[in-house]
């Protein structure tokens, strides 16, 4: 990657609505846990503002909580709720958006996935759509009518407080068995109301988040929704099996009001199904017509895996460099998360565009530890 021409396609400008980026990269939203008592302090504006002043195009925050008192799983997450904590988000947008850059916060709840013992607020019962935990045991009452009609709400708030203190977009996380993919997954979900059933009737409970925070925000804020087909506990499960599959669960997603699907993959590279070579975030702007942004070991050959480090020897970061050109370039999706390589290098973009290489780090779980 030293020729200018051959990174040409990572750095063209892109629009939709109001949301302009100077170039297709994206940074992806990675939990730090740095933020005590969930309120982000300065320390956190430098960490995003650093990858701002190089290059990076839209920083998609680390997942950030919900109003609700079991919708974190691990300790010093940021709150997007409480003056303090909104304060702070809305210096930090500040700080990025006078270093040239865009942000768009990842509202999130962690629903099953918290093990309600061990973190904040442990009195109150970890929730999801049938009380079922990722032992596959029932562990909690299934949410009513009424808790879910609640969650929607407290999502279109985070949403509304993104836009009013300055963010230039708000991504749901609906992937990797959270919350929102809880209901997706026929695994977790199995109600026999409205919000269960076939895939298009576990889409509900997202359909109706993805209005109200639409609602919420008004026709141009940009509502990018995060998908995936692996959960945490399953990386090879496949919500749709097929394309017609992933159709119709993508469809009732984008007339409630989706602008952007972030699909969420290990690997770019690897085609979703059979037959094709898109991955899935090229499926899923080849079914809707919206815009995707791609993800997964940009700058590595080394999996996400449980303990994040699959090989440090054998990693290459520039491997799958030209691949990712090529799919830029032809239109398979229009953005580009990088995650764990930004991490290591806050200036992978510059380095990048830059044709310096031979300078970039090898991610390690090391890093990991730090976070700055
Ligand atoms: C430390 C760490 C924290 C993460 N936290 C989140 C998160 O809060 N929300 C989310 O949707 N994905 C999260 N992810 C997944 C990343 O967004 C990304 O999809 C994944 O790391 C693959 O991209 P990469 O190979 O470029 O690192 C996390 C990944 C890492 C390594």
């Amino acid at each position: 990657m030293n020729s200018s021409k051959s990174i040409e396609p990572l750095f063209k400008p892109f629009k939709l609505g109001n949301l302009k980026l100077k170039n297709r990269t994206v940074m992806a939203p990675m939990t730090r846990c740095f933020s005590p008592n969930g309120i982000p302090r300065a320390d956190v504006a430098d960490y995003y503002r650093r990858r701002v002043e190089n290059e990076v195009g839209l920083i998609i925050t680390e997942g950030v909580l919900i109003e609700h008192p079991a919708a974190g799983a691990e300790h010093d997450v940021p709150h997007f709720y409480g003056e303090e904590a909104l304060n702070e988000w809305a210096r930090i947008v500040q700080e990025v958006h006078e270093a040239g850059g865009k942000i768009a916060p990842q509202i999130w709840h962690t629903g099953m996935a918290r093990q309600k013992e061990k973190f904040p607020n442990s009195d109150a019962n970890s929730i999801g759509p049938s009380g079922i935990d990722f032992n596959g045991e029932q562990v909690s009452e299934p949410l009513s009518g009424e808790e879910i009609h609640d969650l929607v709400k407290r999502y279109a708030q985070a949403a509304a407080d993104a836009k009013k203190i300055g963010f230039d977009a708000v991504e749901i996380h609906g992937a990797h068995g959270y919350l929102i993919d809880q209901f997706f997954a026929d695994s977790f979900n199995k109600r026999k109301d409205e919000y269960g059933g076939d895939l298009v009737q576990r889409t509900r409970f997202a359909v109706e988040i993805i209005k109200a925070v639409r609602e919420a925000v008004g026709p141009d804020f940009p509502i990018i929704f995060r998908f995936s087909q692996w959960k945490l506990n399953d990386y090879n499960f496949k919500l749709a099996k097929n394309p017609e599959e992933l159709k119709s669960f993508l469809t009732p997603l984008v007339e409630a009001g989706v602008d952007i699907f972030h699909a969420s993959t290990r690997r770019f590279w690897e085609p979703e199904f059979e037959g094709s070579d898109l991955n899935l975030a090229g499926w899923a702007k080849k079914l809707t017509g919206k815009p995707a942004i791609s993800v997964g070991s940009v700058g590595l050959n080394a999996q996400l895996t449980r303990d994040l480090q699959q090989t440090t020897k054998e990693n290459n970061p520039t491997a799958y460099l030209d691949e990712l050109m090529h799919k830029l370039d032809s239109g398979e999706f229009d953005l580009i998360a990088i995650g764990r390589a930004l991490i290591s290098d806050p200036d992978w973009v510059t380095k990048i565009r830059e044709g310096k290489t031979k300078e970039l780090s090898t991610f390690t779980k090391e890093d990991l530890k730090t976070l700055v």
